[in-house]
C-alpha cells in the first residue's frame, strides 16, 4: 500500500504531499507509475503511453492511444516565430541555458490563450509541452552545431522524430535505426517521473502561484540543470572520461571518501534510493544494447564505469552509506554512443521528466484544496534591535 500523506500548501517542515501518480519505495528500489513497476512499463508499452498513464492514470484503450499519440504528434511544430529567438543566443551557449530561455518564452505565445481554471485547456497546454520539448531541444542542440533546423515529421513516432530532426540534415536520407529509437524511447520513460524530486517540487510551487504551466516547466528545468540531479548525467560522464583508465579508480574512489574532499562520485546515491535504482539496472542493459547495435566491442568509458561501480559496490563506505549507482551512472555513455554530446544530455533527462512535471502540476492544480506554497523557516538570525544611523556606526 503506498505510504499517503497529509499534503499541508505551506510545505510545512516535513515537505510531505500527497499524490497518487509515482511511488518510489527507496529501501527495496521500486519504481512504481501509477502502481505500474518501471520495469514492466519499459518492456513492453511505450512513452506516449506513459504520458498518457501519467496524466491521465490508466493505461489507455487502443482508440485513446491512438488519438492521444495522434494530438501530440500534431502539436510538435513550434510558432514560426520562436525561431528567431535561437539567433539571440550565442553559439557556444550551454543548450540547458537555451532550454530554460525558450520554453520559458512559451508563455508568450500560447500562455494567454490558456486559461488553466478550464480542464480542457489544461488538457491542451500538457499535450502541446509534450509535443513542443522535443522540438525545442533538437532546436537547441542544431543551433549549437549551426547546421539547419529539422521540421519533425508525422510518419515517425515520438522518440524517432526526435532522433531525425536532431541527427537528420537537408542533404541527405536519414533512416532512423529502430533499435536505437526504441532505446530513446525507452530511455525517456525512466526519466518521466520521480515523485517529489527537486525539480518537480520547484514546478509545484511555481505553479501553486497559479504561474502557467509553460512558465512552471522553464523553473523546473532551470532546477534540473544543477550537477546534484538533473545535471549528473553530463558530469557522471564527464567524470568517466577525467578517470580514463581503471588503473585510476582506486584515486577517485579514495577522493569520494574523504570528507576533506568535495568530490562525489557522480551517477552514485541518491535522496531516496538506499538500494539500487531500478532504472539504473534498465540503463544498463540498454547501454549495452546500443553499444552492440552500434558494433562498439569495447568502450573504455563503460569498462571504468562497470569497474568502478563494482569496487564500489563491495567498498564498506558505500555499502555502510548505501551508496548505489543511480540512472545517471550509466545515461551518459549510452547517450554518447547514440551521439549526442554530453551538453546535451540534462536537455534529454527534461524532454523526458516533462509529462513528470506537467503530470504534477496538472494533480496539484486539479487538487480544490491546493493553496499557495510557502515553505516554513526556522529563523536563526539577529533578535530585534534598533537602527545606528551612519555617523554614529564609526
Ligand atoms: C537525480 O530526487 C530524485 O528523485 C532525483 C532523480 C530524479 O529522477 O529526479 O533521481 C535524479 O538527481 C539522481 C541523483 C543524481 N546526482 C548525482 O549522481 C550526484 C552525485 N550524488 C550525490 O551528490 C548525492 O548522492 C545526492 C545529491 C544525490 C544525494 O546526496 P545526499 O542527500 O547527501 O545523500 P545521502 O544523505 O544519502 O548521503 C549519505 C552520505 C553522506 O555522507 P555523510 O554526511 O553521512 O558523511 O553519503 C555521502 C554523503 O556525503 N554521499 C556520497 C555520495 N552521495 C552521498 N559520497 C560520495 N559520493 C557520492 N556520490
Amino acid at each position: 500500500k503506498t505510504g499517503h500523506f497529509t499534503y499541508d500548501p505551506g510545505f510545512t517542515s516535513t515537505g510531505a504531499c500527497e499524490s497518487k501518480i509515482t511511488y518510489i519505495d527507496g529501501d527495496k528500489g521500486v519504481l512504481l507509475y501509477r502502481g505500474y513497476p518501471i520495469e514492466q512499463l519499459t518492456l513492453d508499452g511505450d512513452y506516449l503511453e506513459t504520458c498518457y498513464l501519467l496524466l491521465y492514470g490508466e493505461l489507455p484503450t487502443k482508440a485513446q492511444k491512438q488519438q492521444f499519440d495522434r494530438h501530440i504528434t500534431r502539436h510538435t511544430m513550434i510558432h514560426e516565430q520562436m525561431t528567431r529567438f535561437f539567433q539571440g543566443y550565442r553559439r557556444d551557449a550551454h543548450p540547458m541555458a537555451v532550454m530554460v530561455g525558450t520554453v520559458g518564452a512559451l508563455s508568450a505565445f500560447y500562455h494567454d490563450s490558456i486559461d488553466i481554471s478550464d480542464p480542457h485547456q489544461r488538457m491542451i497546454a500538457s499535450h502541446r509541452m509534450i509535443a513542443k520539448m522535443p522540438t525545442i531541444a533538437a532546436m537547441a542542440y542544431k543551433y549549437s552545431i549551426g547546421q539547419p533546423f529539422i521540421f519533425p515529421k508525422n510518419d515517425l513516432d515520438y522518440a524517432a522524430n526526435f532522433l531525425h530532426m536532431c541527427f537528420a540534415v537537408p542533404a541527405e536520407e536519414y533512416k532512423v535505426n529502430p533499435i536505437l529509437a526504441r532505446a530513446m524511447d525507452r530511455i525517456f520513460t525512466l526519466h518521466a517521473d520521480h515523485e517529489q524530486n527537486a525539480s518537480t517540487s520547484t514546478v509545484r510551487l511555481a505553479g501553486s502561484s497559479g504561474a502557467n504551466p509553460f512558465a512552471c516547466i522553464a523553473a523546473g528545468i532551470a532546477c534540473l540543470w544543477g550537477p546534484a540531479h538533473g545535471g549528473a548525467n553530463e558530469a557522471a560522464l564527464n567524470m568517466l572520461a577525467e578517470i580514463g583508465t581503471v588503473d585510476r579508480i582506486p584515486e577517485y574512489i579514495a577522493r569520494a571518501k574523504d570528507k576533506n574532499d568535495p568530490f562525489r562520485l557522480m551517477g552514485f546515491g541518491h535522496r531516496v534510493y538506499k538500494n539500487y535504482d531500478p532504472r539504473a539496472k534498465i540503463m544498463q542493459q540498454t547501454c549495452h544494447e546500443v553499444l552492440q547495435t552500434l558494433g562498439i566491442k569495447d568502450d573504455p568509458l563503460l569498462d571504468v564505469a562497470v569497474e568502478l561501480e563494482r569496487i564500489a559496490l563491495s567498498d564498506e563506505y558505500f555499502i555502510e552509506k548505501k551508496l548505489y549507482p543511480n540512472i545517471d551512472f550509466y545515461s551518459g555513455i549510452t547517450l554518447k554512443a547514440m551521439g549526442f554530446p554530453t551538453s546535451m544530455f540534462t536537455v534529454l533527462f527534461a524532454v523526458a521528466r516533462t509529462v513528470g512535471w506537467i503530470a504534477q502540476w496538472k494533480e496539484m492544480v486539479e487538487d480544490p484544496s491546493q493553496k499557495i506554497g510557502r515553505p516554513r523557516q526556522l529563523y536563526i538570525g539577529a533578535p530585534q534591535r534598533d537602527y545606528v544611523s551612519l555617523d554614529k556606526r564609526g
